[in-house]
């Protein structure tokens, strides 16, 4: 028996794979709306990121993650990019599963290390040196690995990315007919 497939697609992966870039090219490409956890939590709180961190800890920050995670829940048919850290957590893979297809976008640790220093304030990489950060990727992959699909980001563009992580979906879909 052909079974359906949940509708939702998610991008997960550590900070710097590119998971907003390429999640805004699939939405388009594919004619969907395109959701951000960070940006419902920054909406919900009404400050960004780095705020949150620093008044309220990441704990805090933590917990808003399982409220939007919740809320996806309410989703159907969305290109939905996910904080670097939301899928590694007990049960969030599990919950992720339950509303839409998994893609890890993945890459070498340099290259991601050298994308997410360029992109901006990010709390998780400001107190650590580069080998805490790698000690806390190499950490997340076994959660990472949980997804439905993996496309290495190390040597694409966005657009490159986003091509294949739209040919492995297609593929998907035959392979489940
Ligand atoms: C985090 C990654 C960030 C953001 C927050 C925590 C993490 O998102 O959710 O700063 O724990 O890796 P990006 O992966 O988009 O940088």
């Amino acid at each position: 028996m052909a079974c359906e497939m949940p509708s939702n697609l998610i991008l997960i992966g550590f900070m710097g794979a590119g998971k907003s870039s390429v999640g805004r090219i699939l939405a388009a490409r594919l004619g969907r709306c395109f959701v951000e956890t960070d940006e419902m939590i920054t909406a919900r709180e009404g400050r960004p990121i780095p705020e949150i961190f620093a008044d309220k800890g990441e704990a805090h920050f933590r917990a808003l993650e399982d409220e939007a995670v919740r809320l996806l829940a309410l989703k159907s048919d969305d290109v939905i990019a996910t904080g670097g850290g939301l899928p590694c957590r007990e049960g969030r893979p599990e919950a992720l599963h339950a509303i839409g297809t998994v893609v890890w976008l993945s890459g070498d640790f340099d290259t991601l290390y050298e994308r997410a220093l360029r992109g901006g304030d990010r709390p998780m990489l400001s107190g650590r040196t580069r080998e805490q950060a790698e000690a806390l990727y190499e950490a997340r992959k076994p959660f990472y690995a949980k997804a439905d699909l993996a496309v290495d980001t190390t040597a694409l563009n966005p657009d490159q990315v986003a091509a294949r992580v739209a040919a492995a979906l297609a593929e998907r879909r035959r392979q489940a007919v």
